[in-house]
């Protein structure tokens, strides 16, 4: 079979009805396109030009084993093995959630400000996409990266390696604000900033979510109790409570029904503080902004 007659067979297989995804015509024949490139290792725009050439036996059957992954709702980032975040490549599997586009806001709302011989403390870090794109943005500063995940503290870590920021990120895992990383923020004697996308999601959303999501990222990084609200209060808490100083700035990425909640409960943990929202690309609140001393 010829690449073109593959694709044609694959996207019809993968039309949107059955793999959940927006009511787009091309989004089956855009998705066989990338699965495509995959298995052959090439370019999108390669597989095009030689849509006369004939696949061997071998590369059919690794094509029909990525198009049956997605028809199983596998998401493409773990079948591909990477994710795009920032215009950077980011290596995620099983026990990483996939970074998603609005966390890219972290690194918009810090270029307004470039941080400068800061410690940004990047809290719940998974496969290390905001913590590691902060290294990468802005080059004096220093990032500890924790997750209660070892697993996914290991890929992080070949993220950092990967994009050659691994002498200014350091991992650690623990829960929140443990013991261990107040010790490391302390000793790094630095400003501090944080940046927390922690699990966000209500349990009550597992019913709504695709089965992208819920049959495959890792359960512990999509929800959390307090109608999802549990972990950014439980972290503003330790922030208040366990630190010597308080950082220069936290930013905590919520669901948008949640906006009213946070920002009262912050208001009244740091009542000295400025308290702002930013809004998603969609103009959803997404991101809660607080400010001290200036
Ligand atoms: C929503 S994911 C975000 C991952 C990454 N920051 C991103 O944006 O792609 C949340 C992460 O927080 C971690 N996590 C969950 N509970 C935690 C806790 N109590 N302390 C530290 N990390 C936690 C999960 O393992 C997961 O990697």
């Amino acid at each position: 079979m010829v690449i073109f007659d593959a694709l044609q067979n694959a996207a019809k297989r993968l039309r949107p009805k059955r793999i959940n995804c927006p009511p787009d015509q091309n989004v089956g024949w855009l998705e066989a396109e990338i699965l495509m490139a995959h298995t052959l290792g090439r370019e999108k725009s390669w597989i095009m030009a030689h849509a006369n050439r004939a696949l061997t036996p071998a590369e059919t059957r690794a094509f029909e084993r990525c198009v049956r992954a997605r028809l199983a709702h596998k998401p493409i980032a773990y079948i591909l093995g990477y994710q795009e975040f920032y215009g950077r490549r980011f290596l995620v599997n099983r026990y990483t959630l996939i970074p998603r586009p609005e966390s890219e806001l972290f690194i918009d709302i810090l270029m307004q400000e470039p941080p400068k011989d800061t410690v940004i403390w990047d809290v719940g870090t998974g496969c290390g996409a905001i913590g590691i794109s902060a290294a990468r943005e802005f080059p004096s500063v220093h990032v500890i990266a924790s997750d209660r995940s070892r697993r996914a503290l290991r890929m992080a870590g070949d993220n950092a390696f990967a994009h050659g920021v691994d002498g200014r990120v350091m991992f650690l895992r623990g829960n929140l604000l443990s013991r261990t990383i107040v010790t490391a923020i302390e000793r790094a004697n630095k400003t501090l900033m944080v940046l927390a996308n922690l699990p966000y999601l209500p349990e009550s959303d597992r019913k709504k979510l695709q089965p992208d999501v819920v049959a495959f990222e890792p359960r512990r990084a999509l929800f959390a109790k307090d109608k999802g609200m549990a972990l950014n209060k439980t972290l503003l808490t330790n922030l208040r409570e366990r630190l010597h100083t308080v950082p220069e700035r936290i930013l905590l990425e919520f669901d948008p029904p949640q906006s009213r909640d946070l920002k009262r409960f912050a208001s009244s943990l740091f009542p000295e503080a400025m308290i702002g929202v930013h809004n998603d690309l969609a103009g959803r609140n997404r991101i809660l902004d607080i400010r001290f001393g200036t």
